[in-house]
């Protein structure tokens, strides 16, 4: 069995099916710290780095919680704009690793550009960790949801899923990804210029995964036990920054997930999970209904990061 320590976590393509349940068996074994609200000193020796160089709430600052309910140190950048990386100099990604390695003992890094978290992990004498690379992966959330699944289902194998959203989008390939390592049949729904692109597909086929195609969520949403969202109004991932200009459009029906669509046709016990942030796909009545799994997936994103902290930094065997 591979070591985490000392690994980067850049990807969930080479991620093997074991390592998920070690992953689900250390978030919960460190549970405690995030449910008692309370730090402890498992990391108190550590310091993280955090690189990030696009926008972010949830990723960035559940890895920084993480960090501090382990008892360890935080220091880095949520505005690359205001390092040499954004100004006049555009530091380049080489230079930036060898000085960030001297201030920390992992660094978690969000770039606009895909690639970047490895590009850096090829310089980096410390872990780095993707905490989303433009359109490329985004594992850490992707670690979260499958955990989010496994606890309210006790089970990855045998479920189906949905996938409605951009699919270009990195949380739809490192799912993907994932889903290749379980017994899972997935459903994609998504407007046609968002689609998986051949070669990903081809990929996909290639590790296993079951998979079909359909145009609308209402074709399919009777059939499945988990519900995958991403938003189809979209930033520009490849941007550092995406500003809303005026009208960006509405969701049409086919990718929305609502509470009438879910009280009309979805299994009783389906799940609705979404990285958020969200659009119009998925209305707010969906808040209160008993499918809603969103929210129990932002307090495990916390538990997942404290875990592959404490991984990849050797603190847990
Ligand atoms: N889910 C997610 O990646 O959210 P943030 O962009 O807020 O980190």
């Amino acid at each position: 069995m591979r070591s985490f320590a000392g690994r980067d976590i850049l990807s969930l393509k080479d991620f093997e099916r074991h390592e998920f349940f070690r992953c689900f068996e250390v978030a919960q074994r460190l549970e405690p710290y995030a449910r008692d609200r309370r730090n402890g000193d498992l990391l108190k020796e550590k310091t993280l780095v955090v690189a990030f160089y696009q926008p972010s709430t949830r990723t960035r600052l559940a890895t920084e919680a993480a960090m501090h309910r382990l008892g360890g140190h935080v220091t880095g950048f949520s505005d690359a704009k205001m390092t040499r990386a954004g100004d006049f100099y555009q530091e380049s990604i080489k230079d930036t690793v060898n000085m960030l390695e001297y201030y920390g003992d992992v660094i978690a890094m969000r770039h606009y550009q895909q690639g970047a978290p490895a590009e850096a992990a090829k310089y980096a004498s410390v872990p780095v960790i993707n905490c989303g690379d433009g359109w490329g992966e985004h594992p850490t959330q992707v670690l979260t949801d499958m955990f989010t699944i496994w606890r309210e289902k006790g089970r990855l194998d045998g479920l189906s899923f949905l996938l409605v959203g951009d699919m270009r989008m990195r949380t739809m390939h490192s799912i993907s990804y994932a889903m290749t390592k379980f017994d899972i049949k997935a459903y994609y729904v998504c407007p046609p210029d968002m689609a998986l692109t051949p070669e990903f597909k081809a990929e996909i086929k290639d590790m296993g995964l079951q998979f079909e195609e359909a145009e609308s969520v209402e074709q399919v949403v009777d059939k499945v036990d988990v519900i995958y969202m991403e938003p189809v109004v979209q930033p520009d991932y490849t941007k550092s920054r995406d500003e809303r200009k005026g009208d960006v459009g509405l969701t049409p029906k086919e990718y929305q997930i609502t509470k009438d669509l879910l009280f009309r046709k979805a299994k009783p016990d389906a799940m609705v999970l979404h990285s958020l942030p969200r659009m119009d796909e998925l209305s707010l009545d969906v808040d209160t209904t008993r499918h809603q799994r969103y929210w129990v997936e932002a307090y495990n994103g916390v538990l997942m990061r404290m875990a592959l902290l404490a991984l990849v930094l050797g603190a847990v065997e």
